[in-house]
């Protein structure tokens, strides 16, 4: 087994004699998922209604830019791209990738965001709700045209699968599919759902699998019973369903992964507990450095969980205080702590069998 710099330096070669100097000392990285993870990709989707164009968004980005990140500032794709390599946040969305020719080569070999917030693992989730979003499986279509123009670019099917072995996929989705079914309705049962879900889930894993993916960092789904907006339906607490259904589907995820890994040869994945991380949060606000873990930061109504975070809705000014930026979303704080818990976690309570780092050196 060659070490990861060896591997490294491997690549630089392959790319040297194609024509293209990759400065680069950490491996790409693809990310899949939904406002989580989105990095600016519903910007490009015209009659998409999940947006993040406007303000308050951005406020503590450089420059305050909004960006279409659902944060304040950075959110979990970008910690842990930091973390993870040389990288100042998330690869860039794959639209915009695709637009911008002139830094294509160089950005493309680094590579890419395909998260679209409201998406989900199921493909119908999301596009009644914001009229288009993409859903994983076509996330990872995208993929695969970034896959064969990577192929194109190094001149060598070779090349292009041992860069894409050592990519990292991290993959953070699931919320939304859980939210919408909860209206639309479970047919046989929470457990049935989840079933699912996860075998969806498993199908996606499989098809990335077959395209080279080999390092899965996979980011499960947090107790979002107990953001702003599902407080507003239970004042004294979180919403209980949403958080069951959350937890199912972790304990599902986990026995799903472990089995896949066993099945597929060179499959490696961590699993990142979300939910315990962010329940480790709301019991213990003070002991992880934070002041209020029920109300959002930005947003109106009970909670500032009933309406959107936009000009003119209440805002907070100590943002690193606050658990939640908008009704559904973490703050850049929030995101930070949960990457830096996946990246260098240790110990299987929240994120297994390895922590992130430890899965980009297998
Ligand atoms: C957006 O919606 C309009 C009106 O429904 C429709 O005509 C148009 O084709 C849609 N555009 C895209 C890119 O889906
Ligand atoms: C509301 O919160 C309380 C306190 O945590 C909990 O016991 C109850 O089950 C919750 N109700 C719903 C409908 O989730
Ligand atoms: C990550 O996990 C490994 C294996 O459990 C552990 O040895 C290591 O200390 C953890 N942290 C980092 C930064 O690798």
């Amino acid at each position: 087994m060659a070490t990861a710099t060896q591997k490294v330096l491997l690549f630089v070669i392959y790319a040297a004699i194609n024509g293209v100097v990759i400065m680069t000392d950490s491996a790409p990285i693809f990310v899949f998922g939904d406002s989580t993870a989105d990095v600016g990709t519903n910007n490009h989707l015209q009659n998409c209604t999940a947006r993040a164009d406007h303000r308050y968004n951005g406020i503590d980005f450089p420059f305050s830019r909004t960006t279409g990140r659902f944060s304040n500032g950075k959110n979990a794709a970008d910690q842990i791209a930091r973390l993870l390599g040389d990288y100042k946040v998330s690869p860039p969305p794959f639209f915009s990738l695709l637009t911008r020719k002139s830094t294509f080569k160089r950005n493309l070999l680094r590579g890419a965001n395909f998260a679209s917030g409201g998406s989900g693992i199921l493909s119908e989730t999301g596009q009644v709700t914001f009229n288009k979003v993409i859903c994983l499986g076509e996330q990872i279509q995208q993929f695969s045209t970034v896959r064969r123009r990577i192929t194109k670019l190094l001149a060598s099917t070779k090349a292009a699968d041992d860069l894409l072995q050592n990519s990292i996929y991290i993959i953070s989705i699931g919320s939304n599919d859980l939210v919408e079914s909860l209206f639309s309705g479970q047919p046989g049962g929470p457990k049935k759902f989840i079933q699912k879900l996860t075998e969806t889930y498993v199908t996606h894993l499989t098809n990335l699998y077959e395209l080279g993916a080999r390092k899965f960092g996979i980011i499960g789904i947090p107790p979002i019973g107990c953001c702003p907006a599902a407080r507003v339906f239970n004042s004294t607490g979180c919403y209980e369903e949403l958080n069951y259904n959350a937890r199912l589907f972790y304990g599902s995820m986990q026995s799903l992964l472990t089995e896949l890994s066993q099945t597929f040869e060179g499959f490696k994945f961590s699993l990142g507990n979300t939910y315990a991380m962010t329940m480790n949060v709301i019991d213990n606000p003070r002991g992880n450095r934070f002041k209020e873990v029920k109300t959002a930061c930005c947003g109106s109504g009970l909670f500032n969980g009933a309406g959107d975070c936009k000009e003119g809705a209440n805002l907070c000014s100590n943002r690193g205080d606050f658990l939640f930026w908008d009704k559904f979303h973490p703050t850049e704080t929030a995101s930070e702590l949960a990457a830096l818990t996946l990246v260098y976690g240790e110990g299987a309570e929240y994120v297994t069998p390895m922590n992130f780092s430890s899965l980009a050196m297998a």
